[in-house]
């Protein structure tokens, strides 16, 4: 827009100038070159003077003269030059009449027009000639002689000091009147400096004594001779005759005043005439060749008036200088004002135009920036509802992840006990000796499969969730090597594949957390098995390098995997294209996920078979402080490799928790190894046992969490009343069921045992099944309650019949929640904070006690809560979910619907 604006200013500013211009142009300037021959010549002044009188009577006439000094060459050269510069008229006033010509001629040729004037030249090649009859000049001095003489005397004529046309017309005129009167005589002699002795007419006064008259060819000649001759003869009556007849000072008409002539003959310059001339002829008028001036004689008669005919034209032409040098001065002012009026018009259009182009860049800003607001307005809400969308997205992935995480948990119990039937099935004598033991291997096996699978996919989750948290302790490689081997071993032989290892330095340990790094070996070397035909090799190989690095190798002689797809394999779900086998997709994913928390590297290199190879750094400096863990012996690897790594940060793996202790745990606090072992080996099909000798008891007790403690009363740091007391006073252990199991059946220690709060009493020697009965008995006793407690929870009271801590616990827990439950932001941190306990320990003792979640139960509460206020009806169902922190009413309804089965809207119509 602006470069059109710019360009319409510069058109409207060029129309402007021109316009303003255009009036001085109309008339086209006419330029006139005059040759003078002759300076500082009065007669030649008043001719010059009068070319530029004229000449500023027409505005665009423009006259520049150039002198020749009396110079033939000089005069050829300024006539040259005036050619050259394409004058409109060039007027001569030639020297000489001869050298001139060819001049003349070139501007005839050139068609520039030529007015000679004055002096004839020899060719008639001009344009013009304006001159005063020289014949007719001669005439009138010889006809003043003759009146004066009255056809007697002596008369000398005294020419010009070069012979020229007028010199010998005049002479000419002269002679003629002259010659008819025989009496006169007349002597010619050429005009020459008057002051030298040698000069001729000096000469002629002194050889002449009868000089009547003397005719000089101008009337400086004629004063110059009067002025000698007054001089030499100062009495001498001779009568001097001029030419020129010029007004003013040292002119023949003051002269003639004066009395120093008797006579001048007017020979008018014609410089007003020739510039007249000069611009008829530009203007294309048909002028004469010969122009003519008048020629008159001034003698003592007629001179006062002739010159005060002459003062009056000077005096108008000096007046019309005035006049015209006045009008040149306004017309200079007007040319400035018009030229300062101009600028500010110029000035004041431009402020005008700017000031449009503004109004209008104005209008146009606003009405991009209106439009601008509208996109942005419009992007904004398009963004909101993305936002909004992808919120509901991920709202309903998280339910639908959570439910099938909630499901793979569920999975794992039922497949722990078939496992565990299996396993102890497997140990049955019977079953061992029949033909179902292959079946029962095979139901194992296959289990233990989907248990796997389970534990990856809870391992994906916790990945996309970054919740793992390394816990590497230092291992030695080769003997965690060889224990995972040791579950493919079997296979191995079965389908003869050369399955090695090699590794040079069996010493060799490394930082690695060894469930994380058994899920990584466990899911290669399955993938190696998968796809290594029978009869094939699978090798791993331990080497370490300069670098301070491990490089941990796993090749196979399977299939392989195509070039294109080896960058993809570590992505989740992917599965190889030569691939026909099942796959979950996610295996080598987790694989290079958890080689990732160990700061190491995975790659695949596939040409023949498959080689993964894992490279990690010795030593543990790569790692931080939280990601180690101290004192795991190396000698316990294969145990720990099995067993999963539980760590309580997060509501998933306390889950994971509950879920992998399906099998209740006890804590046996026995110092008689004799006994412990027996009791382990009794309970551990049933329990996963723990044991302590006492010394560490209450600290194992409250790290663990057992579901049951069985306890012996004579131990060596303190006895089994003070543990006891202790473990039911700590918040955390309070609801742990204790077994006394004691040697000591007085009455007395039986009742001290009670009073210490435990929940059984037996002694020894006691029944193994009466143990296991009271086992069971307490732990099902602890989970009735624990139902109760689940499912009663808001109406449990203090004064109610449990009396105990966990009622007090809950009771004040309950109150906590109820009295937030309609503050959104509260949440798990600030009940544990105001129950005085930690997060971690609010969380194990609400599962503990009541075997649920604590958010589940805080959930449990807001979703009584939404059921109390649905029926009260003060609300509608949106406002309810928002009230009770729900983030959406739509989560609240699915929430509500798993709780009571029913969705919110048809809990009210059913009231
Ligand atoms: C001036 C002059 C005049 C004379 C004319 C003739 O130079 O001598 O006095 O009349 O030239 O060309």
């Amino acid at each position: 827009m602006s470069r059109i604006f710019i360009i319409a200013s510069l058109l409207f500013f060029g129309y402007l100038f021109n316009s303003c211009n255009s009036s001085n142009e109309n008339k086209e300037t006419i330029t006139i070159g005059f040759s003078q021959s002759i300076d500082n010549d009065l007669w030649r002044k008043s001719m010059d003077h009068a070319m530029e009188v004229e000449t500023s009577l027409h505005p665009n006439a423009k006259l520049i003269i150039y002198n020749a000094d009396r110079k033939v060459k000089k005069q050829i050269q300024d006539v040259e030059k005036m050619i050259q510069q394409n004058m409109d008229v060039i007027i001569i006033a030639p020297y000489e009449s001869d050298s001139i010509v060819p001049v003349i001629e070139k501007a005839n040729r050139k068609g520039i027009p030529v007015i000679i004037v004055d002096r004839k030249v020899n060719t008639l090649n001009y344009t013009a000639f304006l001159g005063a009859d020289n014949v007719e000049v001669g005439k009138l001095a010889g006809k003043q002689i003759v009146s004066l003489s009255k056809g007697k005397g002596t008369v000398v004529e005294i020419r010009g000091e070069i012979v020229t046309y007028p010199g010998i017309e005049r002479s000419k005129g002269l002679q003629q009147i002259l010659s008819k009167y025989p009496g006169i005589q007349k002597v010619s002699i050429d005009a020459d400096d008057f002051n030298s002795p040698k000069s001729k007419f000096v000469r002629l006064l002194d050889s002449l004594p009868s000089i009547d008259y003397v005719f000089g060819f101008n009337d400086l000649i004629a004063y110059n001779a009067w002025k000698i001759a007054k001089e030499k003869r100062p009495n001498n009556k001779i009568k001097f005759i001029g030419v020129d007849g010029l007004n003013g000072t040292n002119g023949g008409v003051e002269f003639v005043k004066e009395g120093v002539l008797t006579g001048t003959i007017l020979y008018p310059t014609g410089g007003a005439e020739a510039i007249k001339l000069a611009l008829k002829i530009k203007n294309k008028e048909i002028v004469p060749k010969i122009n003519k001036l008048n020629t008159t004689l001034i003698d003592t008669l007629n001179a006062e008036i002739m010159s005060s005919q002459f003062d009056k034209i000077s005096l108008q032409q000096s007046d019309i200088e005035n006049q015209q040098h006045f009008i040149k001065e306004q017309l200079q002012k007007y040319s400035s004002q018009s030229n300062l009026l101009k600028a500010l018009i110029v000035l004041s259009l431009v402020i005008f135009l700017f000031a449009i182009h503004s109004i209008y860049s104005r209008i146009i800003i606003s009405r991009k920036k209106k439009e601008l607001e509208i996109t942005n307005a419009k992007i904004i809400s398009q963004r909101n509802e993305i936002e909004k969308f992808a919120d509901e997205i991920k709202r309903s992935n998280e339910v639908r992840l959570n439910f099938f995480t909630g499901l793979s948990h569920e999975f794992k119990t039922p497949l722990t006990l078939i496992m565990s039937s299996t396993e102890s099935l497997m140990e049955e004598e019977k079953v061992r000796d029949s033909k179902l033991i292959d079946e029962m291997k095979l139901i194992y096996k296959n289990s233990n499969r989907l248990l796997r699978l389970i534990n990856q996919l809870l391992d994906f989750r916790k990945v996309e969730e970054q919740k793992f948290t390394l816990q590497a302790s230092k291992t030695n490689i080769y003997d965690f090597t060889n224990a995972v081997m040791i579950n493919f071993k079997a296979e191995a032989a079965r389908r003869n594949i050369d399955f090695q290892l090699s590794c040079k330095n069996q010493n060799l340990e490394l930082f690695i957390d060894r469930n994380l790094m058994d899920k990584v070996y466990f899911n290669l070397l399955s993938n190696a098995f998968k796809f290594t035909p029978d009869n094939g090799k699978i090798n791993i190989s331990i080497v370490e390098n300069q670098d301070n690095t491990v490089k941990i190798s796993f090749k196979d002689s399977g299939i392989g995997i195509p070039d294109n797809e080896l960058s993809n394999v570590f992505q989740p779900f992917f599965k190889a294209s030569n691939n026909s086998k099942n796959s979950s997709g996610i295996g080598l994913h987790l694989s290079k996920e958890f080689v990732l928390l160990h700061h190491g590297i995975i790659d695949l290199k596939s040409k023949q078979g498959s080689e993964f190879v894992i490279t990690l750094l010795k030593g543990n400096n790569h790692l931080a402080k939280d990601e180690i863990v101290e004192n795991i012996e190396n000698k316990n690897i294969a145990q720990n490799i099995i067993t999963d790594h539980l760590e309580l940060e997060s509501e998933v793996e306390n889950f994971n928790l509950a879920a992998d202790s399906e099998k209740h745990s006890i804590l046996i606090i026995e110092d008689n190894s004799d006994l412990v072992a027996f009791l382990q080996a009794k309970l551990t099909k049933e329990y996963t046992v723990y044991i302590s000798d006492g010394s560490d008891a209450i600290e194992k007790a409250i790290e663990i969490i057992p579901d049951i403690i069985i306890c012996d009363i004579n131990l060596v740091d303190k006895d089994g009343y003070e543990i006891s007391k202790a473990l039911k006073k700590a918040l955390r252990s309070s609801h742990i069921p204790i077994i006394i199991l004691t040697a000591q059946s007085s009455k007395e220690a039986v009742l001290k045992g009670l009073q210490s709060g435990v929940d059984q009493y037996l002694t020894k020697p006691f029944s193994l099944s009466i143990l296991k009965q009271s086992l069971s008995s307490l732990l099902f006793n602890r989970e009735k309650l624990r139902y109760y407690y689940t499912n009663n929870i808001y109406r449990v009271e203090p004064e109610s019949r449990f009396g105990n801590p966990e009622q007090s616990f809950i009771t004040k827990m309950n109150e906590i929640i109820q009295s937030n439950v309609e503050n959104p932001k509260f949440s798990v941190e600030d009940l544990a904070d105001k129950m005085s306990v930690s997060r971690v320990q609010l969380y194990r003792k609400v599962k503990a006690i009541m075997g649920i979640n604590i958010s589940d139960h805080i959930n449990n509460i807001k979703l009584e809560k939404a059921a109390e206020l649905l029926k009260l009806n003060e609300m509608n169902i949106s406002e309810i979910a928002y009230s009770l922190g729900f983030s959406s009413p739509n989560y609240f309804s699915t929430a509500f619907k798993n709780k009571f089965g029913v969705s919110p809207k048809e809990y009210k119509t059913s009231l």
